[in-house]
């Protein structure tokens, strides 16, 4: 392998910058080239790349969102796309691929190596934390005291108001950031798609919390929880069923997924760009790498996309017992 591209994919996450730094550094370390491929798939397709030295990842460790900038590709999901993105990768003598993404990232990078045996190596990067075979994924840390810092704001007013507030936070099909954040802002509950604790629960809770006295409360809902309602439905229902409490529903969103990545995420980043580039180096190919253990780890990619992450669900009970 004497040059390899690096490039993000699907939804940006805090870390990506220092995962591409510490890729290109890597490449630089061993002598070998490195390519950025901008806007992921598409730009792949388009063959819009650059070479990257060690100086060009410059000042970039502490930045969110990723200079390579991300796109999700219709084209690339087509043979054609994916038959093009080949020649352009062939015509600029690239000879390997990391990928920094999520789940449809790999997915993509494994039709793309079954169709040309292309060596490619995954580093995931998702606020989520839904990718198997590594306990940290890129950016998920940050989120996590992004979230925490904001629930803090939010609680300052629900206390000085004595409000419950609703706090949608993301995650998309897994409940990892609104349990963590849950317990770690004090909810009086959390509410995730593995688990459905069923609105009486809820109710019930409430009511309990304000008999002891509480009058303030946050409710943490991960936008995928399956209780079949929406914040805004939820605050309804609630209102409608109990008259205690004035409530409010705050959607975090987007500001989620932003924002300088954490000392965690920025270790954990330069220490996955190393591990992809030797991997590839060694003759590996078609792994992500992942942290399991505390230890750099190399797993399938097609088990990464297929594995499911077990939730921690001991969280569930240790913050029921400190909502008593
Ligand atoms: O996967 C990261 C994520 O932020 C999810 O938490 C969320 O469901 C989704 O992406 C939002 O996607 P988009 O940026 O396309 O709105």
């Amino acid at each position: 392998i004497k040059k390899i591209g690096v490039m993000t994919s699907g939804g940006d996450s805090p870390g990506m910058n220092a995962a591409i730094r510490s890729v290109v550094r890597t490449c630089a370390y061993h002598k070998i080239e490195c390519v950025g491929i901008y806007r992921g798939f598409e730009g792949m397709i388009e063959g819009d790349f650059k070479s990257m030295d060690a100086r060009s990842v410059k000042d970039i460790i502490n930045k969110g969102g990723t200079v390579l900038k991300s796109a999700r590709s219709q084209e690339f999901r087509t043979v054609e796309g994916r038959k093009t993105a080949h020649d352009k990768l062939i015509e600029a003598n690239v000879d390997a691929l990391v990928i920094i993404g999520g789940d449809g990232s790999f997915t993509g990078a494994l039709i793309f190596n079954n169709e040309f045996d292309f060596p490619v190596m995954g580093i995931p990067g998702t606020i989520d934390n839904d990718i198997f075979g590594t306990t940290h994924t890129l950016g998920y840390d940050t989120a996590l005291n992004t979230v925490v810092e904001v629930i803090d704001k939010i609680r300052d007013t629900a206390s000085s108001h004595n409000r419950l507030f609703f706090v949608e936070v993301m995650g998309r099909d897994a409940g990892h950031i609104a349990l963590n954040v849950g317990v770690g802002a004090g909810a009086e509950e959390i509410l995730i798609p593995e688990e459905d604790l069923g609105l009486d629960r809820l109710l019930e809770s409430l009511r309990r919390s304000k008999q002891s006295g509480k009058s303030s409360s946050i409710v943490v809902v991960a936008e995928g929880d399956k209780i079949g309602k929406s914040v805004f439905e939820l605050k309804d229902y609630v209102e409608a069923n109990m008259t205690e409490y004035e409530v409010r529903v705050s959607v975090l969103g987007h500001m989620q997924r932003g924002g300088p990545p954490s000392c965690f995420d920025r270790v954990l980043a330069s220490r996955m760009g190393v591990k992809a580039v030797e991997s590839l180096l060694d003759g590996q190919t078609n792994y992500m790498v992942g942290l399991l253990n505390d230890v750099m780890a190399l797993t399938p990619l097609d088990h990464a996309v297929k594995g499911k992450t077990k939730i921690n669900l001991e969280l569930l009970r240790v913050s029921e017992i400190m909502s008593t």
